[in-house]
């Protein structure tokens, strides 16, 4: 098969591309646009006759056209992905989430291109602390910052073009993933590069937010098998059973890089802050048989943490900026 990847310098779509060319013979084309969250080096040592890189934005119609005309399959992870951001400065958000998921659906339904959109479980808003409910497919959208109200807009999108032009498109929303290649500027590497440079550690407000942690090869996993045996116009959730609270988690890195489990600062909350997203993915295993490979959450967390240390002219070019961001909103 031959993929188009968008996104694919990014965090998981590197990690989509790392996986299909270890475990499938398919020829995968990478778009992406090389924004701050991308990064070539994260393609680096993949076998080139294998691997298309094609540096450019997915809302360059002609462009887009022209790759759908050159592959069987399309899986959609570009977009601006991380919250933060958006509550500074949203409009990339509305560009490349919302306009460039339109102009991808535009040409698979030009092309008849069987199309896999990538989105997230903050589509759903947000769960209560002592709520034991779980995110299902059936939830209705409630999404509660920028970045996941285009992400919701996006997923919209994808539902009406398969209903009215009957476009071939799936729909996955998952959990937060952790892993290699994951920008600092994300929670957990963030943690774990501050440790490095010797800087402590931030923890937004009191810290009892909980997220439901997936490793990014077990997302990759998830998906290839949606592309593989998923229904056309069917919403799939991709969850690790992994909820762990921020606070947890933090004093988590700290002791496994041989700190005080304390040595962290509280610094002001996120607006809007979400509490709990917790992900029920009963249908993605009873239908397709999925199964995540890493259930060891802190065995995942000390190879990221390996992966950091061994990285760092990976993530090092990209510290200084993000920390000076953060300091500039106080966080
Ligand atoms: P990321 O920010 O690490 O990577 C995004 C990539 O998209 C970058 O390489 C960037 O250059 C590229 N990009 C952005 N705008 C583009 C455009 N207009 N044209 C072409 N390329 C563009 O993001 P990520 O964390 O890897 O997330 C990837 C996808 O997965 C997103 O759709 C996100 O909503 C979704 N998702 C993320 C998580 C998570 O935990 N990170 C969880 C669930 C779903
Ligand atoms: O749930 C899936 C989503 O997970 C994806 O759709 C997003 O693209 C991805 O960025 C992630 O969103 P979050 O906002 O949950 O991830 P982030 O890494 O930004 O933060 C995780 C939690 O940690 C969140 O509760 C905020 C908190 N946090 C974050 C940072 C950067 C801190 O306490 N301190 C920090 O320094």
């Amino acid at each position: 098969m031959r993929l188009l990847v968008t996104g694919g310098a990014g965090f998981i779509g590197s990690n989509f591309v790392h996986h299909v060319l270890a475990h499938t013979d398919d020829h995968v084309t990478v778009l992406d646009k090389l924004t701050y969250a991308g990064n070539r080096a994260s393609l680096a040592g993949l076998p080139e006759d294998r691997l298309t890189f094609v540096h450019g934005d997915i809302t360059d119609a002609p462009l887009v056209d022209e790759l759908f005309g050159q592959v069987d399959a399309v899986v959609h992870y570009a977009a601006e992905s991380h919250n933060d951001n958006s509550l500074h400065d949203p409009r990339p958000f509305l560009d490349s989430n919302i306009v460039g998921t339109y102009t991808l659906l535009e040409a698979a339904r030009r092309h008849g291109t069987r199309l896999h959109h990538i989105s997230t479980d903050e589509v759903y808003g947000d769960l209560q602390l002592d709520d034991p409910a779980r995110f299902t497919e059936h939830t209705p959208y409630n999404p509660s910052s920028p970045y996941s109200s285009t992400k919701a807009g996006s997923d919209l999108l994808v539902r009406a073009w398969v209903r009215s032009f009957k476009v071939a498109a799936t729909i996955s929303n998952c959990s937060n993933n952790y892993g290699p290649y994951q920008h600092v500027e994300k929670f957990i590497p963030r943690q774990i590069t501050n440790v490095i440079r010797g800087i402590r550690p931030k923890l937004y407000g009191a810290g009892l937010n909980v997220r439901d942690w997936i490793h990014a090869d077990d997302h990759s996993s998830a998906v290839l098998t949606i592309l593989e045996k998923g229904r056309i116009g069917q919403t799939y959730l991709i969850g690790a059973d992994g909820e762990k609270n921020n606070r947890s988690v933090i004093e988590l890195i700290l002791t496994q890089m041989g700190q005080d489990a304390d040595a962290y600062d509280h610094v002001t909350d996120r607006p809007g802050h979400d509490l709990r997203y917790a992900i029920d993915s009963t249908k993605l295993r009873t239908e397709l048989g999925w199964r995540p490979r890493y259930r060891d959450f802190e065995a995942g967390l000390a190879a990221t943490i390996d992966w950091y240390r061994r990285n760092e002219p990976w993530w090092a070019p990209a510290k200084d900026a993000t920390e000076a961001f953060y300091a500039r909103q106080g966080q």
